[in-house]
């Protein structure tokens, strides 16, 4: 492991600010390219949105933040991560790296992880690098749906992947 993973806090604000800068111009076809959102990113940490940063060991540096959003609890524990890698890390595999970290906190028992039981991704379909994260990290694809999620000022289509905690051989 090259990478280790923890959540954010505010003196990351300029590293974060920086990676997002450099990184807009893979990140912007597929979310919202937001540099100046980080504060705002904290605020809303709670029980229905966990975010890791994924920190490149070597260096400290800031190779990507994942989202586990819509944290649903009850009989469902499932959670959807969003996530975006930065230059000039992306595409040497830490990311893969780090969203296996961030599976394994998400599936771990409460009060070391999460204590979840399902996880998705969902994709728009010429995302290819995200989906292929979402196969690496072994999530099946469950389905196809139209109009899903509001970025970029479109409702796009997503496809959906999915793992649950069974399913996961760990780390
Ligand atoms: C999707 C995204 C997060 C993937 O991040 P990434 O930085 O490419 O992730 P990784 O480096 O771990 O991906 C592995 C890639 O690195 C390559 N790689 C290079 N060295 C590697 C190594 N030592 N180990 C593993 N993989 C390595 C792999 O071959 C693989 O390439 P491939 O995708 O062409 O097969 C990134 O492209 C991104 O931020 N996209 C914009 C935002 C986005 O789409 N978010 C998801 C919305 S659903």
């Amino acid at each position: 492991m090259r990478v280790s993973i923890r959540p954010p806090r505010p003196e990351d604000d300029a590293a974060h600010r920086a990676a997002v800068l450099r990184s807009a111009d893979h990140l912007s076809p597929w979310n919202p390219v937001d540099p100046d959102g980080f504060h705002e990113l904290l605020r809303r940490q709670g029980p229905e949105l966990q975010t890791f940063l994924i920190i490149n060991d070597e260096d400290g540096g800031l190779v990507g933040k994942c989202n586990v959003a819509n944290i649903v609890r009850a009989r469902f524990r499932n959670g959807a991560l969003g996530y975006d890698s930065y230059r000039p890390y992306n595409g040497t595999g830490r990311m893969s790296e780090g969203m296996r970290l961030v599976v394994d906190r998400c599936f771990a028992s409460w009060p070391d992880g999460l204590g979840l039981h399902r996880l998705e991704i969902n994709v728009q379909p010429d995302n290819s690098r995200s989906v292929g994260m979402a196969k690496r990290l072994g999530f099946r694809h469950e389905g196809f749906s139209p109009r899903m999620l509001y970025i970029n000022d479109a409702w796009r289509d997503h496809e959906r992947f999915a793992l649950t905690a069974e399913e996961w051989p760990g780390l």
